[in-house]
């Protein structure tokens, strides 16, 4: 008897066993040992006519059997649940549609021209280096040939922060203070923000950019200027645009000139980007004044040298197509996205 009841335990094990996923399965295997006219209950039922020695152990042993039948069946059941639970989520989860797609962030017009610029000059050989926004208005000013009286100050209508000391208006004070601090010979440009109080419109923003550059040498011509210029425009619009340099005056250069290219939109037809001239002005520029070199204590008789400036808000507009400059700083992600 006890060899009958070791048997039915081992084929109940395997048979639980080797329940796959039907939860069904475990019921009937329940029903077959222990159900009420079940394997093991069988057995139980016959206690009565056995003798009292066998009744203790076989009673011991069938009642053994039957709760680990029962553990068994409960632990199995559980191992199922879990299965299903698994293979209802692989319903769900369809591995082969495409992924939800991640905004990405962008760089904006602003910094992404102005990387373009600097690649460009650093190609060139040009350091790239910073200044102060809160300038004094020697560097703002006098030191780049400026006295107080100059009708050029006029023209720069300049946020006093107090006695002597501005915003810079424009980022040609970083070309002293490289000049007070280095020998030469230079080549930089000084990219940074710039203010004037001007009203706002399509056009004008009180907070503005700008890139200065700078190269002095022995024997730099107005020649070089020129190439130079025609080097970073070409690069920055495209090899087919023509360049022209025009007479103008800046105080801290002499001669100076007003670098236009050809309107890249019209081509040079005349469109109302270019109030219909044909070309647009973007950078001042010229040979450095002696004054200037004077004024950082280098010999105008034995360096020459020439600079460049102008806004990076007209260069962003030209090369992206944007007619308000108000876009730049209002951060509509309608704007900002398609950069
Ligand atoms: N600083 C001038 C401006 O804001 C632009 C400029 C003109 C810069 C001539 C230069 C230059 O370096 O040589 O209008």
């Amino acid at each position: 008897m006890e060899k009958e009841l070791e048997k039915l335990r081992e084929t109940a094990k395997k048979e639980i066993a080797q329940i796959k996923e039907k939860k069904e399965d475990l019921e009937l295997i329940r029903i077959k040992y222990l159900g009420r006219k079940g394997l093991v209950t069988k057995i139980l039922r016959i206690m009565k006519q056995l003798s009292p020695q066998e009744r203790k152990i076989i009673g011991k042993l069938a009642n053994e059997i039957k709760e680990e039948i029962d553990l068994l069946l409960s632990l199995k059941q559980e191992e199922l649940k879990r299965l299903i639970n698994k293979n209802d989520l692989k319903d769900d989860l369809d591995i082969t549609l495409p992924g939800k797609p991640l905004a990405r962030g962008k760089l904006h017009p602003l910094t992404k021209i102005l990387e373009e610029i600097k690649v460009i000059f650093e190609k060139l050989n040009f350091d790239i280096v910073e200044g102060p926004e809160v300038e004094t208005e020697y560097y703002n000013f006098e030191a780049l040939n400026t006295p107080p009286d100059h009708p050029a100050r006029d023209m720069q209508a300049t946020f006093y922060i107090s006695d002597g000391i501005v915003l810079r208006t424009q980022t040609s004070p970083v070309q002293i203070r490289v000049m007070e601090k280095n020998r030469p010979p230079l080549r930089i440009i000084a990219p940074g923000r710039c203010y004037r109080s001007d009203a706002i419109d399509a056009s004008h923003s009180p907070v503005f950019h700008q890139v200065e550059g700078l190269v002095v040498g022995k024997e730099i011509t107005f020649r070089h200027l020129k190439s130079i210029m025609k080097i970073f425009f070409r690069q920055l619009f495209g090899e087919d645009i023509e360049i022209r340099l025009t007479p103008s005056f800046f105080p801290f250069t002499e001669p100076s000139a007003e670098v236009s290219v050809c309107c890249v939109l019209c081509k040079g037809k005349g469109c109302s980007v270019c109030q219909q001239t044909g070309w647009l002005e973007l950078f001042g520029a010229g040979m450095v004044d002696p004054n200037v070199f004077k004024a950082v204590g280098y010999d105008p008789e034995e360096w020459t040298g020439f600079a460049f400036g102008g806004g990076i808000e007209r260069l962003a507009m030209i090369k992206y197509g944007i007619t308000d400059i108000r876009l730049f700083y209002e951060n509509d992600l309608r704007f900002l996205k398609q950069f």
